[in-house]
């Protein structure tokens, strides 16, 4: 997911530099990747309702405590809510989905007044999820490299890192 978050943000950003003939195209690819991401954060949200993540190491301080709950909370609300507002601003751009082997036309007709606000919330929104990001990255290295406290390594498979205590899975 990190990959695909990576991709579509990259594409977003590159939407204006498009040559015109193309542009349709790319924002197409945009939108597929965006979608994907949506719908495997679906399925991670599901997964994730029934597996909690092992307590933190005791020597993970009381900032850390406190802040990272709601910032990874937050990495997901974003993730969720900037592929709807791009799905509206997609449709009320008058451009249809082409999914390869089919397309899905909504035959809107293209309405500034929807798209140019919903398209502004919708770079918007991404931005501070890049920004999220970047912080959120930084601390995990910080962990990693500075701490050494083994938080980064939790989020590996099980195969990589050290075995994880799963507490009321056993
Ligand atoms: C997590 C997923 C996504 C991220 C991070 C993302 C990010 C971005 C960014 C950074 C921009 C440029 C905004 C600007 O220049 O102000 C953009 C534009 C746009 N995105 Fe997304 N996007 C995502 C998902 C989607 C999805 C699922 C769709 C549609 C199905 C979509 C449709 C659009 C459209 C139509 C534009 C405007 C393109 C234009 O006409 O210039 N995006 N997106
Ligand atoms: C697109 C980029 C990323 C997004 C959207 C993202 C999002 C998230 C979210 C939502 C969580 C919470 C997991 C949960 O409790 O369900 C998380 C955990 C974590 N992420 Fe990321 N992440 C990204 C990139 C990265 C990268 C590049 C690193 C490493 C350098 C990283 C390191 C971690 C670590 C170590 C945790 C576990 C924290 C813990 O065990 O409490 N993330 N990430």
């Amino acid at each position: 997911m990190v990959v695909l978050v990576v991709s579509v943000g990259i594409l977003g950003l590159l939407h204006d530099s498009w040559p015109h003939a193309t542009q349709a195209f790319w924002i197409n690819i945009h939108a597929m990747v965006g979608l994907t991401v949506w719908i495997l954060l679906m399925a991670r949200l599901r997964w994730r309702w029934t597996h909690r993540p092992p307590d933190l190491p005791p020597d993970v301080g009381e900032f850390s405590r406190r802040f990272s709950r709601p910032v990874h909370l937050l990495l997901y609300a974003l993730m969720l809510v900037i592929p709807p507002i791009g799905i509206v601003t997609f449709i009320y751009h008058g451009r249809s989905f082409d999914f390869g082997l089919f397309q899905v036309d909504f035959h809107v007709h293209s309405n500034r007044d929807v798209f140019h606000p919903t398209e502004n919330v919708h770079g918007y929104v991404a931005y501070v999820l890049f920004g999220l990001i970047g912080l959120h990255v930084l601390a995990a290295l910080w962990h990693h490299f500075i701490r050494r406290d083994g938080v980064l390594l939790r989020m590996w498979p099980a195969a990589v890192s050290k075995p994880r205590d799963l507490g009321q899975h056993h």
